[in-house]
């Protein structure tokens, strides 16, 4: 079957669990995922990030899942996560070991293929740490690629080397279905600027069966991770909370729009008002998920401002536009979009009629131009529908 038509969705245990991963945290997820509404909203893979395994392979040379934090093995609880209807993913690395130092996928690639099928796996993640230094990366994403697609099961492929070696000018042909383009997110506004700046411009390989990952989601985690390299477990003023919240909405936004895959790394099972009114926003979710999945128009604002107040744009498979107002200055900012830049000529007698998707309203008609004032780290997004003025 062919996987990826639109970008994944799922959760992901890194961000959050780390190393603290454990059965009871991935059913509890798995739970959640269901009675939060986040399956309905079409998330739909559980995965299990780094730091799953033992520190070596059986006398078969196969992977062995770490006794104490998952007892009852991993075909087990691929069985309950499939009885929630959700899909179970894995973690695993192209190099001889993990990033964390568990043994790796290199030079096992078809048996952990057979593996992963024969536990149920429907999705695995393929880190880069440990590669060898003089052997090819790109062979070993086509190796492993080979393996999974010939494995018996639907697996879904999801490259992780990071952009390194050039990634976009082989990954499509390795038969991968999304691709970390990037170093790993923190849960702080400077990486989530960084990260979405880094890929603006190298949307044009991303596209339906190969997408563009721009690593998991931070929104929602408000500090709080097992791993104090991506948060500090610093303790939130109600103001920082609410900045906070406003970035995780841009975050999501971006994410959206650029069609990357939207992997939750918040711990779900505990999430804030806030956190489920991001995740859940199936208006954002709708441009993410529009069949066609055009790659998004940017546009800087001023020559001089490349890089601080970003107005995109795309067109969805119903004839309307997702476009999205995003400032990245470090206080309110005012941003106009003239259609004209979109290809609308004023005297065309058109206007758009603009559905704010964050507000759930429509807030108009309007010819010619739109402008308004961003606060700090914010964004608009709408549904922009053509309309005779
Ligand atoms: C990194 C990867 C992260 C996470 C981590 C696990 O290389 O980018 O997303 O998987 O390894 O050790």
């Amino acid at each position: 079957m062919a996987l990826a038509a639109k970008p994944p969705l799922g959760w992901n245990s890194w961000n959050t669990f780390s190393h603290e991963i454990n059965e009871e945290v991935v059913r509890g997820v798995a739970d959640a995922m269901v009675r939060e509404g986040l399956k309905d909203a079409g998330y739909e893979y559980v995965v299990i990030d780094d730091c799953w395994s033992t520190r070596e392979r059986d006398e078969n040379g196969r992977l062995v899942p770490d006794p104490e934090k998952f007892p009852s093995g991993m075909k087990a609880l691929a069985d309950y996560v499939h009885s929630k209807g959700l899909k179970f993913g894995m973690y695993s690395c192209a190099g001889t070991h993990t990033c964390a130092e568990y043994p790796g996928g290199f030079e096992h690639e078809f048996i952990d293929a057979a593996t992963y099928a024969a536990w149920g796996v429907d999705f695995l993640k393929y880190d880069y740490c440990n590669k060898p230094r003089y052997v090819d990366g790109a062979m070993l994403y086509r190796r492993m690629a080979m393996a999974l697609r010939n494995c018996g099961r639907d697996i879904l492929f999801s490259a992780c080397n990071w952009g390194h070696d050039n990634t976009t000018d082989w990954i499509r042909s390795t038969g991968a279905h999304m691709y970390r383009s990037t170093g790993d997110i923190v849960d702080s506004w400077p990486r989530i600027k960084e990260l979405a700046l880094s890929q603006m411009h190298e949307q044009k390989y991303s596209g339906p069966y190969c997408f563009n990952d721009m690593d998991m989601l931070v929104v929602g985690m408000y500090g709080r991770s097992f791993n104090s390299w991506i948060a500090d477990n610093a303790e939130l003023t109600e103001e920082e909370r609410a900045k906070r919240t406003t970035e995780y909405r841009t975050h999501f936004s971006l994410w959206a729009m650029m069609n990357s895959p939207l992997m939750i790394g918040c711990d779900v099972r505990d999430m804030s008002e806030e956190t489920k009114e991001i995740l859940l926003n199936r208006d954002v979710l709708a441009i993410n998920q529009d069949v066609e999945v055009r790659t998004p128009f940017v546009s800087p604002h001023w020559e001089d401002q490349p890089e601080s107040l970003i107005r995109m744009w795309k067109p969805l498979e119903n004839g309307d536009y997702a476009i999205g107002l995003f400032n990245f200055v470090d206080g309110g900012a005012r941003i106009t979009l003239p259609f004209w830049d979109m290809g609308l000529p004023t005297a065309a007698g058109y206007g758009f009629k603009l559905y704010d998707c964050w507000k759930h309203e429509e807030i108009g008609v309007f010819t010619e131009r739109f402008t308004e004032v961003v606060e700090e780290h914010g964004c608009r997004l709408y549904r922009a529908t053509l309309v005779k003025v």
